[in-house]
């Protein structure tokens, strides 16, 4: 197999999203939409390069805080999707392999379908391969034009379309394989003679075949894949549409959802058999459910949490970063954050593990060792660590280590005056 690289466009402005934030950033389930993309190529290429242009710091800054084998290169001015691929061409001179060409707006894509898109194009020993789907409404997409044989021979943009030309409801997908060395020279010579005066990587289709190259479609079945993100409403059906492959996913490999309509789950959390989920329970981030644990109703999980088998996590329970060992119960309106927890706790109704230093700013660890019990309304004040088998009384507020065995409470004494509500009844 030769090298392969992934270029992944995200230098557009994404205007109809009406926000301060870049397009490409905007997040399902705490996800920016292309770490999406960059997650889905990430076993498949060796070097990913990412076109930023609009906010081009704050996509940059993204990128290389969360992917050490992707490089940014910057595209100023934006002109066009052409363009933006000839950026890489420095980069890229002296490279004999592949290059996988996606969006970064496109995050239902998977890693599967890009596999079975690049073998495709490997067994038709093909040179230029675009990814196409069948769109009822083609609306807005670029058609793929084909010759009488059926072989393609271009792609033509909704705006310089003929009425003839719109009627057709094969679409590119914006997705492309190429053998670089024989594509690279294409990006020199395109025009930006259309409706748009934009540099169209789409042109290729059409460059490769005056060239004589191999040029064909891989036609998608599942046209969800490549949803697009242009505004919130798109933002909505694809957390909708990535939610529902999530859950089908999960009840296909043996874990109970109560109810799939109020139900959310990212796709980065595993969850192992007969565990089960109960309704408006929300997971987001990456985390890891054992077998046999009850979850919710209205668990908020919020990233970084692992949980061990036969766990019960009640309603009202928010974790986040909480390492929970098995058996060990979160019963009823909890916070558990930045904690560890070992096998067989409770944890009484509302317990808070206080991890914040609104001072420093800093975050604190809480570490509650095996057979711990913690009463009702407990607040944690981390740093601290309660050691194995020591028990708090409720209403606690716990500052200090307690070691192990041992109970400790910080509750103010009982006060009791009897008679009172007779004798203040009499005098009224
Ligand atoms: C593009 C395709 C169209 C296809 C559709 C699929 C072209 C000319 N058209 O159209 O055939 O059906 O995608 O979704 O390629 N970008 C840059 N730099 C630029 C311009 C765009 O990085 O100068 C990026 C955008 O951020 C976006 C991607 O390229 O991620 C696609 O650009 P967009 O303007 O959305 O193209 P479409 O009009 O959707
Ligand atoms: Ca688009």
């Amino acid at each position: 197999m030769s090298e392969i690289k992934a270029i992944i466009l995200a230098a557009g402005k994404g205007t109809r999203m009406k926000s301060e934030t870049p397009k490409v950033l905007h997040k399902i389930f705490e996800k920016p939409l292309l770490g999406y993309v960059l997650d889905n190529v990430k076993n498949i290429v060796n070097e990913s390069f990412v076109i930023v242009g609009h906010h081009a710091e704050e996509v940059t800054e993204y990128v290389e805080k969360n992917y050490v084998s992707a490089k940014t290169i910057l595209q100023s001015p934006q002109l066009g999707t052409g363009h933006a691929v000839s950026m890489v061409c420095p980069h890229l001179q002296n490279f004999e392999g592949q290059a996988i060409i996606l969006c970064g707006d496109t995050p239902l894509i998977t890693e599967k379908t890009i596999k079975e898109f690049i073998e495709f194009h490997n067994s038709k020993d093909s040179d230029i391969t675009v990814m196409s789907t069948i769109f009822e409404n083609p609306t807005n997409y670029g058609r793929i034009i084909r010759e009488n044989d059926n072989s393609l021979k271009c792609i033509v943009e909704e705006k310089d379309a003929t009425p003839e030309q719109k009627a057709i409801k094969e679409v590119n997908a914006g997705i492309y394989c190429l053998n670089w060395n024989k594509i690279k020279d294409a990006f020199s010579q395109l025009t930006s003679n259309n409706a748009q005066g934009e540099y169209y990587l789409t042109d290729i289709i059409a460059w490769g075949k005056k060239q004589n190259l191999n040029v064909n479609a891989y036609i998608l079945d599942n046209s969800d894949e490549i949803y697009g993100i242009n505004s919130r409403n798109n933002l909505a059906t694809a957390t909708k549409i990535m939610n529902e492959r999530k859950l089908n996913d999960l009840m296909d490999n043996g874990v109970t959802i109560v109810d799939p309509t109020s139900t959310w789950i990212s796709e980065d959390t595993e969850i192992e058999t007969d565990t089960i989920i109960y309704p408006s329970t929300y997971i987001e981030g990456i985390n890891k459910i054992g077998k046999n644990c009850k979850i919710g109703p209205c668990a908020h999980l919020r990233g970084g949490v692992e949980i061990a088998d036969n766990c019960k996590i009640g309603n009202f329970v928010e974790l986040k970063k909480a390492k929970i060992n098995h058996n060990t119960n979160v019963g009823h309106l909890s916070y558990i954050g930045d904690s560890e927890l070992g096998a067989r706790v409770n944890i009484g109704a509302g317990t808070i593990t206080a991890n914040y230093n609104p001072l420093t700013k800093e975050k604190s660890k809480t570490i509650l060792k095996d057979d711990v019990k913690i009463g009702s309304n407990t607040v944690l004040v981390a740093p601290v660590t309660v050691d194995e088998g020591a028990n708090i009384g409720a209403l606690s507020v716990i500052t200090k280590n307690i070691k192990a065995w041992s109970l400790a409470l910080t509750r103010s004494p009982i006060k009791i005056i009897e008679d009172w509500v007779s004798k203040n009844l009499e005098k009224k």
